[in-house]
């Protein structure tokens, strides 16, 4: 069987395709390389001594992406080509709508038209907003007090989604809610590259181990949690990669929705001591402001994926932190070379 991923050279998608490609499905990857380099496929054909068939293609270009799939026979595809950097989808909306709608919709029509009837969409626990809940589960209202476009994209993807569906019964989807991703694979040979100074933690504290940028802003420290900073539930990107395959063995008629998390919150000084431990080297941190549209907790409630796919995270905060040490040494500049010590 054969699966397209979109966007499948980038971080979560070089990750999902080493475990499909390991659990003995084909996989093509469509990506345009906006975020991330054809080095990422490379390395994941070596990894796993398999071939890749790799479009290299935006797939916002409905024509191009279109004829480039005409000829290509796939069962299922994996939705995770878009934008993603928060703060840039505020200071460039229409960018970031045009490219993660337009997209899908694209795919969404090019699925219709070659009767591809499965689809799994990678979209994020951003969509419930402000936590109503201790833990989330995926009854939580969504698509309320989201405070960017990029959030608000992906909800209004979910609708889509769900109104492809009322008009195609045939049509099996699932939406992955993924909290917040971290770490690389054990071999550190693919992982994440962000470009520029990373927005994410763990990406951060990375590179203040390996002495590349000063110390780790930690953003307020007077949140409702344990030592004051934020919590989040942090799940190791291998996790996350099973729990794309698990999706596809449990498609069934309808629009099921999954949260991939692992159900524990860590703060940002716990995701800091771990990885000083892990790397064996100092992290300097200073408190500073809370970052706009920040919460102070999002932990999820997995229980609906561990009963019904079968899931669940496996890995810990400290495998997170080994692993993705490994990746930072081997790879100082990302794969695109694209890090800059400039703030
Ligand atoms: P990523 O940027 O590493 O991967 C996205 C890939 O899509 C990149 O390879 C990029 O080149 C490609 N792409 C973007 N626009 C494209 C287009 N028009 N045509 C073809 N390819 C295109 O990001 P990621 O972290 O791997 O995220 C994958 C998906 O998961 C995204 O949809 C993201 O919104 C979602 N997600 C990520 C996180 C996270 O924290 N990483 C959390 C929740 C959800
Ligand atoms: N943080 C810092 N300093 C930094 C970066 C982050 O203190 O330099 C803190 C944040 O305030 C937050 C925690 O570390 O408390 C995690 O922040 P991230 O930026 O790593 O992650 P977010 O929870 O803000 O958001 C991530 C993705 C979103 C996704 C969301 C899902 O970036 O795309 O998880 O929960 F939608």
């Amino acid at each position: 069987m054969r699966v397209l991923l979109t966007g499948g050279a980038g971080y979560i998608g070089s990750h999902t395709a080493l475990v499909l490609l390991e659990a003995g499905y084909d996989v093509t990857v469509l990506d345009d390389f906006s975020n991330s380099s054809a080095e990422s496929v490379a390395r994941i054909e070596a990894l796993t001594d398999r071939s890749v068939q790799t479009i290299a293609c935006n797939l916002g270009d409905l024509r191009e992406a279109a004829q480039a799939l005409q000829v290509i026979d796939f069962e299922a595809a994996i939705h995770l080509a878009g934008f993603k950097a928060v703060g840039e989808s505020v200071k460039n909306p229409s960018a970031y709508y045009r490219n993660n709608i337009v997209s899908t919709l694209n795919l969404l029509d090019i699925l219709r038209a070659k009767n591809v009837r499965e689809l799994v969409f990678s979209s994020s626990a951003t969509v419930y907003g402000v936590p109503q809940t201790e833990r989330i589960d995926e009854s939580h209202p969504t698509g309320q007090g989201l405070t960017n476009p990029y959030g608000r994209s992906k909800a209004m993807i979910e609708q889509i989604i769900r109104d492809v569906h009322a008009s195609w019964p045939d049509f099996k989807a699932v939406l992955l809610r993924y909290f917040n991703p971290v770490g690389a694979h054990e071999s550190g040979r693919i992982g994440e590259s962000p470009s520029g100074v990373p927005n994410n933690l763990m990406p951060y504290v990375a590179q203040v181990a390996a002495g590349q940028r000063e110390s780790v802003k930690v953003f307020g420290d007077a949140y409702a949690t344990p030592d004051g900073t934020g919590v989040r539930d942090y799940i190791h990107v291998m996790d996350l990669a099973d729990g794309h395959l698990a999706a596809l063995q449990h498609l069934e008629p309808g629009v099921a929705t999954y949260n991939l998390g692992s159900g524990i919150g860590y703060s940002v000084l716990d995701v800091i001591g771990a990885y000083a431990e892990a790397s064996g080297k100092d992290v300097p941190y200073v408190i500073t402001e809370p970052r706009a549209g920040d919460v102070s907790r999002v932990i999820a409630d997995p229980s609906r994926a561990n009963q019904m796919l079968g899931w669940s995270a496996k890995r810990s905060l400290d495998d997170a932190c080994r692993d993705s040490w490994r990746w930072q040494k081997q790879n100082p500049e990302g794969l695109q070379g694209r890090y800059t010590v400039a703030e």
